[in-house]
Parts: structure tokens; C-alpha cells; sequence
């Protein structure tokens, strides 16, 4: 008997279950008794022992259907050596839950955060597979993540829309694109809607180069501006701080904005006098259905890790390497941050269209 524990951490995205239908689909097709257990709740229900028994038919019909069948949630990593309210050790509770189910594996979706604890659960002796999730992009060692791509779709979309209302009134728009603390998203839909300017953090932007491009649009003869801005966006005079510092000045502008955009659009208002509206998707960008490449690059990474459950192949993340699916050593990517290089040949083609990077 194969039992194997399924659990999706962190922020959702689409193609989690698309994800998870294929890891089953490889395991049934392949192996006589199995059992799979879904945990509840991402690492929440793996700590507390909220699991159910799945089958065959729970994966049928869920390849295209966003979220995730089996829920998730956030339990930083930073956390997870802390004891709970009631002094549970969490790392000790998920071993112990691992083996009363005698799992032969735990196979992990999530991002960044929910691949360090992978890693540490890895290093505790547990038998892991991480796949990796995320609309950031952001995981080393792998080219892609699942929901990536859907996400482009969505957020390009939305900026597709700004652009018939920015045309119609002559307004500079500025669309806030998610991607916490990297700019894959904000870089790709900007250059698939025609974005003017793309703000990276990655490339922290002057204000004075951000409104000259508007200047400049609106000298040429062009009545409106968009902007696509990464939610992590930051200006140069931040760059040079401290972290500790940097963290500060973060602060201090929440306090007056609700995000980088808002203060981005006041500042640009300030020293140019053009209307700025500022609009943010948000969540939108992780809901709906996977796209076709999302589905694609999903059932091949689930099919992929099936085929390394039944090698007993543990301890690695299971990624994409161009159209090829591969496996990457845990301990090679977790705790590593996968950033746009300023250089990257996508900035540099985009720039050399015209398209401003504040910089
Ligand atoms: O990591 C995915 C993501 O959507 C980021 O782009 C964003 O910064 C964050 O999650 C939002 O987190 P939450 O859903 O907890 O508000």
C-alpha cells in the first residue's frame, strides 16, 4: 500500500488542483493500492490533524476549477519553530501526524515561505515533494510556476481595459499588478498591454525620470499614460537605506497611502499636474480558472512528481526547464528568491521600444 498526503500552502493561485489531479492521475494509473490523504488548510491541518481520506473521483473534473479542493492558509516559516497559543511544538506535530498515517510521502504545493518549511520538514526526515506555486514566479530553480502565467493573463486584461479609459479621458493611469517583493508580473503583463512605464522593485524608480516619460508621451501628442506598477515597487532615495530603515520608510508611507501607487500617483500629480488614477486588481490575479498553459505546464509537474513518488525520488522540488519537467534538490533552491536582473533581455528590448523603467 502507497499512501501518499497531499497539502497546498500559502496564497492560492489557479492550477492547484489542475496540479494535484495530475499528481493522482500518475499515481492511480500506476499503482494498485493507494491511498491519498488531503490536508486541510495547507500546514495548519498537517500541525493540528485535520485530514481527509480522498479518492479517485475527488480529482475528476477539477482541472480547469481555481482555489484549491483541499484549502490553504499562511503559517510563516519564521514561525514554525515557535510553539503554538497552547505550547504545541508545530514541527514535532507534523512528524508525528506524518507517521500515524504511515505516509510514504508528502507532496507540497506552495511558494517560497511553504518551501522552506518543505525543506525543513526534508531535513527532519520526511519523505518531500514540492511543487512549486505561485502568480510571483519568484521560486529558484524552476523557469516557471504554476499560476504565473494565468496570472499574466488576468493583469494584462485589466490594463487592456485601463487602456480604452485612459484614451477616452486623457488621464495617466497607474495599474498596481501583484508580485510581493519581484517584478515577473508586473514586467510581463506591462509588456504584453503596452504598458509606458514599467516599475519594478527590482529597478527602483526616480520620480523625475517617471514624469518625464509622461512629458514626454504628452509632448509627442498622446493624451494619456499607463503605467504598470509592481506592488513592490520603490523609489531610489529607499534603495540606498538599510533594511531596517527601508522597513521605516515603508511604514511611514502606509501610514498616509494605502500602496506605492497611491504615493506614486500624488507625487507625479505634484510635480506635473496631470490626473492620475490609480487602479489595483489585487486577488483578482490569483482567481479563476488556469489557463491552457497553466493547465499544460500543471498536469505535466503533477504527472512528473507521481513518477518520482513511485522512484521514491524525495527531498526535491519537481520544476520547469524550458518545456522539460526536472527535479531540483531541496536544499539546491529553499530560501532563495528568483528576481528579475535589471539587465535581462526582456528589459532591454522593452526600453528599447520606449518603455520606461523610472530609471
Ligand atoms: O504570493 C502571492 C501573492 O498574491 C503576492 O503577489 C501578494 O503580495 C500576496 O500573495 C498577497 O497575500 P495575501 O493573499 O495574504 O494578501
Amino acid at each position: 500500500m502507497l499512501r501518499v498526503g497531499l497539502l497546498t500552502s500559502g496564497g492560492d493561485c489557479q492550477a492547484l488542483n489542475a496540479t494535484m489531479r495530475g499528481v493522482v492521475k500518475g499515481l492511480t494509473n500506476n499503482v494498485k493500492d493507494i491511498e491519498i490523504y488531503g490536508f486541510e488548510d495547507g500546514y495548519k491541518g498537517l500541525i493540528y490533524g485535520n485530514y481527509r481520506l480522498l479518492t479517485s473521483s475527488d480529482f475528476s473534473g477539477i482541472l480547469t476549477r481555481g482555489g484549491t479542493i483541499i484549502g490553504s492558509s499562511r503559517q510563516p516559516f519564521k514561525l514554525m519553530r515557535v510553539p503554538d497559543a497552547n505550547g504545541l511544538d508545530k514541527v514535532e506535530a507534523m512528524k508525528q501526524n506524518y507517521h500515524k498515517l504511515r505516509l510514504d510521502c508528502l507532496v507540497i504545493l506552495g511558494g517560497n515561505g511553504t518551501q522552506k518549511t518543505a525543506n525543513l520538514l526534508h531535513e527532519e526526515g520526511l519523505n518531500i515533494i514540492h511543487l512549486p506555486k505561485t502568480i510571483d514566479n519568484d521560486i529558484y530553480g524552476t523557469d516557471l510556476t504554476f499560476g504565473f502565467h494565468s496570472a499574466v493573463d488576468i493583469a494584462t486584461n485589466c490594463i487592456d481595459c485601463i487602456h480604452t479609459t485612459a484614451s477616452s479621458h486623457g488621464r495617466v493611469f497607474i495599474v498596481e499588478v501583484m508580485g510581493h517583493k519581484v517584478g515577473w508580473l508586473t514586467l510581463r503583463a506591462g509588456l504584453a498591454s503596452g504598458a509606458d512605464v514599467i516599475l519594478l522593485p527590482e529597478i527602483p524608480y526616480d520620480t523625475e525620470k517617471v514624469c518625464a516619460a509622461i512629458d514626454k508621451r504628452h509632448n509627442s501628442g498622446k493624451k494619456f499614460t499607463i503605467l504598470a506598477v509592481a506592488e513592490g515597487a520603490i523609489p531610489k532615495e529607499w534603495a540606498k537605506l538599510e533594511k531596517k530603515e527601508m522597513k521605516k520608510a515603508m511604514a511611514k508611507m502606509l501610514e498616509k497611502y494605502p500602496s506605492i501607487s497611491y504615493k506614486l500617483a500624488h507625487d507625479i500629480t505634484e510635480k506635473t499636474g496631470y490626473e492620475v488614477r490609480v487602479t489595483v486588481p489585487g486577488h483578482v490575479q490569483r482567481g479563476g480558472s488556469p489557463d491552457a498553459f497553466d493547465r499544460y505546464l500543471s498536469t505535466k509537474i503533477g504527472a512528473y512528481a507521481a513518477q518520482c513518488i513511485i522512484k521514491q525520488q524525495y527531498g526535491i522540488m519537481v520544476a520547469a526547464a524550458g518545456d522539460e519537467i526536472k527535479k531540483v534538490p531541496l536544499e539546491d533552491c529553499a530560501g532563495k528568491l528568483k528576481m528579475v536582473d535589471p539587465h535581462d533581455q526582456t528589459v532591454e528590448l522593452a526600453k528599447s521600444i520606449g518603455i520606461s523603467f523610472g530609471d
